[in-house]
């Protein structure tokens, strides 16, 4: 019972009936069903055509319309998923506060297709063909989707990278990840995939997905989108409120303080992570890192293999040839002293971010 009120605050009826009435707005077809985009897709299995698909959970932000770009720019149409997907969540994490911004959303690829339109100077006219927005019952038709780790269910399992760096925090979180992509991939059957390059190991995850079961789709990884401090876009971020958010872009600097070590010829994996810690140890105090306004908890500095993601111990080195990628996840804790009610109403976020060291 306290699953379906959980899924019935995700996906209230009436939400759903005012957004079919929007949708006659919008110059794409809104699908809620499978066999609906199915009938669309069919016909774009002709050559020359070639459609994109960017997954989302939605609260739509520059990186994902970036993504759309892409697909935009690389196929002739283009499909975009807005599902909230339960089993990526764990069981006391952010399901029922994930934003949901469904109007602006629309209204945020609504604008950006009329760009694309209107810049399309000929040649390919590469249009969004439709949003797939499906329920949790069309996505999980047989049995209620689990959050629980040894939950029933059928589910897309990739380890050992799923239990590493994020998988470590998040037991269910690849998992749950793995299994919606490979739904999605079913229903859509795009020609490429995208998705960015901020979720590392989850677009590391998917790559293995697709070669590992032979998916014939081409997995592409676009540049991470950042604010003007640098940090990574994400829809997360809007928890964070003003005070919070002016403190957090030490995650990015850490990483971009890393790299530099890297591209000045340093290869060292433990100099490297250091170059990162230091920046964090200017604000230890106490034995915590102690933001301006807030506590923060570093989960992980790690430096992977670029491939597998298999994290490098301090005695090893970064072979320039392969490159790597090195990754941070911080928790930011509400702020110390709220002076508000959003700031006594905040939870603690959790923020990831990463940086390739270029092979040279
Ligand atoms: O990155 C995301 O938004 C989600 O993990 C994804 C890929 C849409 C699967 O739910």
């Amino acid at each position: 019972m306290a699953l379906r009120n959980q899924f019935m605050r995700a996906y209230p009826l009436r939400s759903y009936s005012s957004s079919c009435r929007r949708q006659r707005h919008v110059p794409f077809t809104i699908f809620r069903d499978v066999a609906g985009l199915r009938e669309v897709r069919r016909p774009m299995f002709q050559p020359p055509n070639k459609v994109g698909f960017v997954p989302t959970m939605g609260a739509l932000h520059e990186g994902h319309l970036s993504l759309v770009r892409h697909a935009l720019n690389e196929n002739n149409h283009v499909f975009v998923s807005i599902f909230v997907n339960p089993t990526q969540f764990g069981v006391n994490e952010d399901l029922d506060s994930y934003p949901k911004t469904w109007a602006s959303d629309l209204e945020k690829l609504k604008t950006l297709q009329d760009e694309h339109l209107q810049s399309n100077t000929g040649g390919r006219d590469s249009r969004i063909q439709g949003i797939f927005a499906p329920s949790v019952k069309t996505m999980y038709p047989v049995l209620p989707p689990s959050s629980e780790i040894d939950g029933d269910g059928s589910f897309v399992t990739i380890t050992p990278l799923s239990n590493w760096l994020e998988g470590a925090s998040r037991p269910v979180f690849f998992r749950g990840v793995a299994t919606v992509c490979m739904k999605l991939f079913n229903i859509v059957q795009p020609d490429r995939v995208y998705f960015g390059q901020k979720d590392v190991q989850q677009s590391v995850l998917i790559r293995r997905m697709v070669k590992d079961f032979h998916i014939p789709t081409q997995v592409r990884v676009i540049e991470t989108s950042r604010e003007s401090d640098g940090l990574a876009m994400s829809s997360r971020n809007v928890y964070l409120g003003e005070r919070r958010r002016a403190d957090v872009a030490i995650l990015s600097k850490a990483l971009f303080a890393a790299r530099s070590t890297y591209d000045s010829g340093e290869t060292s994996a433990q100099a490297i992570r250091q170059a990162a810690w230091r920046v964090f140890d200017e604000l230890r105090h106490a034995g915590q890192w102690q933001a301006n306004s807030c506590k923060l908890e570093v989960d992980y500095i790690a430096l992977s293999g670029p491939d597998d993601m298999a994290t490098f111990d301090d005695a090893a080195h970064v072979d320039p040839k392969e490159g790597a990628i090195l990754s941070a996840a911080m928790k930011v804790f509400p702020v110390d002293h709220p002076a508000n009610d959003e700031e006594r109403g905040q939870i603690s976020v959790r923020l990831i971010d990463n940086v390739l060291l270029s092979a040279k």
